[in-house]
């Protein structure tokens, strides 16, 4: 098969086919790289989130955990008397994730108990949160559902996980108010938080970390990475023009000068002098310019026995 623009091809000079050459290694080169670090960038950049947000729903479960087993036996809680929000899991872990937030770099750090039907209103789960506690309601064998999610300009990634009542204790608060402590139901209200059933999926604990500024660090990563390869590629390719057009296109050219020059009846066009570097080298062009060389001298010798010849047979008509 003929392609007609690799016929094309044959009249570009040794310097502009490399330059060809290597423009479309450097740009194949340069996608294909910048694919795969972009790639590792995100799955080091992911991992990096994953692991912060994994670590702190660890800590808010530590923290539940201390609350329930620690600190609710020991504060009693009857319906008469006085209701400590203090001895609520959920409280306790919302209270200490606040105090983490504190700080001004972890300001866009949040925990949330995302329930449907909250005793706490905070607690309300959006239409997002929703509909990751209903895909646990039909999944029931997913632990984890994780993902990244934009608030108001900030990209979130989230680590969300199912909780369920299982223990029948829970109902005594989340039932029905009749059956909730006094103080609690004049703090919040009866409208919300009750009619909870058993085994139920309630509520996604949702972990959010910010993601702009591990992805951007990403990002610049990765512009280093490419800055460096593209350095590499043009370097190369400033070495290799000056190398070929140094040492094989400035030769040629000269030894081709010559040949023309010879040809046109300069016998003794300089060619010695002219490429004294190159009859000097070794390799190819070396070769080629002290054939050259030779092939002139030999062309000398036999031009000049041709003249001596002819000057003979010009003697011999004349003497005779
Ligand atoms: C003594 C009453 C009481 C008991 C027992 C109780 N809770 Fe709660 N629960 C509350 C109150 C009050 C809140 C709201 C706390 C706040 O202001 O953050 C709450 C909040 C929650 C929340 C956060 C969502 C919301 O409703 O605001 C979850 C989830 C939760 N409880 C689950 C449980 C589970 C699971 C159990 C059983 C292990 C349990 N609760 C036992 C009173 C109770």
């Amino acid at each position: 098969m003929r392609l007609p623009w690799l016929e094309k091809l044959k009249y570009l000079n040794l310097r502009k086919q490399l330059s060809l050459i290597l423009t479309i290694i450097f740009v194949g080169g340069i996608a294909l790289s910048a694919s795969i670090i972009a790639a590792m960038m995100n799955v080091k950049a992911q991992n990096e989130i994953s692991l912060q947000a994994q670590i702190l729903l660890e800590t808010t479960d530590a923290v539940r955990d201390y609350t329930n087993n620690q600190i609710t036996p020991y504060l009693q809680q009857d319906s008469q008397g006085l209701f400590l929000p203090q001895t609520i899991p959920s409280y306790s872990a919302r209270e200490v994730f606040e105090k983490f937030r504190g700080n001004q770099d972890r300001k866009d750090y949040f925990y949330k108990e995302a329930t449907l039907n909250p005793t706490n209103l905070r607690d309300k789960a959006d239409s997002f949160e929703t509909d990751l506690i209903n895909q646990f309601r039909r999944e029931t064998s997913t632990e984890n559902l994780i993902g990244f999610r934009s608030i108001a300009d900030n990209k979130l990634f989230y680590i969300a996980r199912p909780l369920a009542i299982t223990d029948s204790s829970c109902l005594q608060c989340h039932s029905t108010p009749e059956a909730a402590p006094k103080s609690m139901i004049e703090r919040y209200g009866k409208d919300n938080g009750f009619g909870w059933k058993l085994n139920e999926i309630v509520t996604a604990r949702m972990i959010y970390v910010p993601a702009n500024k591990v992805l951007q660090t990403a990002r610049q990563s990765f512009i280093r990475a490419i800055s460096v390869i593209v350095a590499i590629f043009a370097i190369t390719i400033f070495i290799l023009n000056w190398w070929l057009n140094r040492y094989i296109v400035r030769p040629l050219n000269r030894m081709s000068k010559t040949a023309e020059a010879v040809s046109q009846g300069h016998i003794e066009a300089e060619f010695e002098e002219n490429s004294q570097d190159e009859v000097r080298r070794y390799d190819e062009v070396g070769r080629l310019a002290k054939a050259f060389g030779l092939m002139q001298t030999s062309l000398k010798i036999s031009i000049n026995k041709l003249e001596e010849f002819a000057t003979k047979l010009r003697n011999l008509d004349s003497s005779q």
